[in-house]
């Protein structure tokens, strides 16, 4: 069982286990968005980036595809971690709706919490034309998504294509344009 220190604490960890995991069992919540336990990682989010010391030598990684070794030393709130997330937050809020009063998620919002979080309270893009995608989509029998408002974290591509074997949902486009989109309809 490799035994590394997270934020000056020690712990041991099952050999294997990644690094979201291994804070977990000291109650230290790494922020996330694509990774989920049930699921492949992808490490596509940035938002879980850490300090990782080895040896001796620094580095900064990301928490979900990091096994946990012995001996490791990671640091989750460094100012370094902090304004990378920053920057990965601030990306992510260039072409999101920020009419969160109205969003049946505010208030139980990760990327709202994060953005409180990281001191990120005005905009510095106020004036930036948002870029629109489409606002009712439906993508099955019983959801319709406001894309608006999707990260493309793609849980929900990989839960179709890895739990429930259907694989009705993917991403078409790239960067900004990149949308969720049902596959059926779009092949
Ligand atoms: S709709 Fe899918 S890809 Fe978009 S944020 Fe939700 S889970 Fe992630
Ligand atoms: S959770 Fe690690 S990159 Fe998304």
């Amino acid at each position: 069982m490799p035994l590394l220190e997270i934020d000056g604490k020690p712990v041991d960890v099952p050999a294997g286990m990644n690094l979201i995991e291994a804070a977990r069992l000291l109650n230290v919540e790494i922020p996330h968005y694509c990774y989920h336990a049930g699921l492949t990682v992808v490490g596509s989010c940035r938002m879980c980036q850490v300090e990782v010391e080895v040896g001796g030598r620094k580095s900064v990684a990301i928490a979900c595809n990091t096994k946990a070794a012995d001996g490791m030393k990671i640091i989750t709130k460094s100012e370094t971690v902090q304004k990378l997330r920053r920057s990965v937050l601030e990306f992510y809020l260039q072409h999101h709706p920020l009419d969160c009063p109205i969003c049946d998620d505010a208030g139980e919002c990760d990327l709202q919490n994060y953005y409180m979080e990281h001191g990120l309270h005005d905009s510095r893009m106020p004036l930036l034309e948002k870029k629109h995608k489409h606002k009712v989509m439906d993508v099955g029998p019983n959801i319709v998504l406001d894309s608006e408002r999707c990260v493309v974290c793609t849980r929900c591509v990989r839960f179709c294509r890895e739990i429930t074997g259907t694989g009705e949902l993917g991403v078409f486009g790239h960067g900004r344009d990149a949308e969720l989109l049902n596959v059926r309809e779009n092949p």
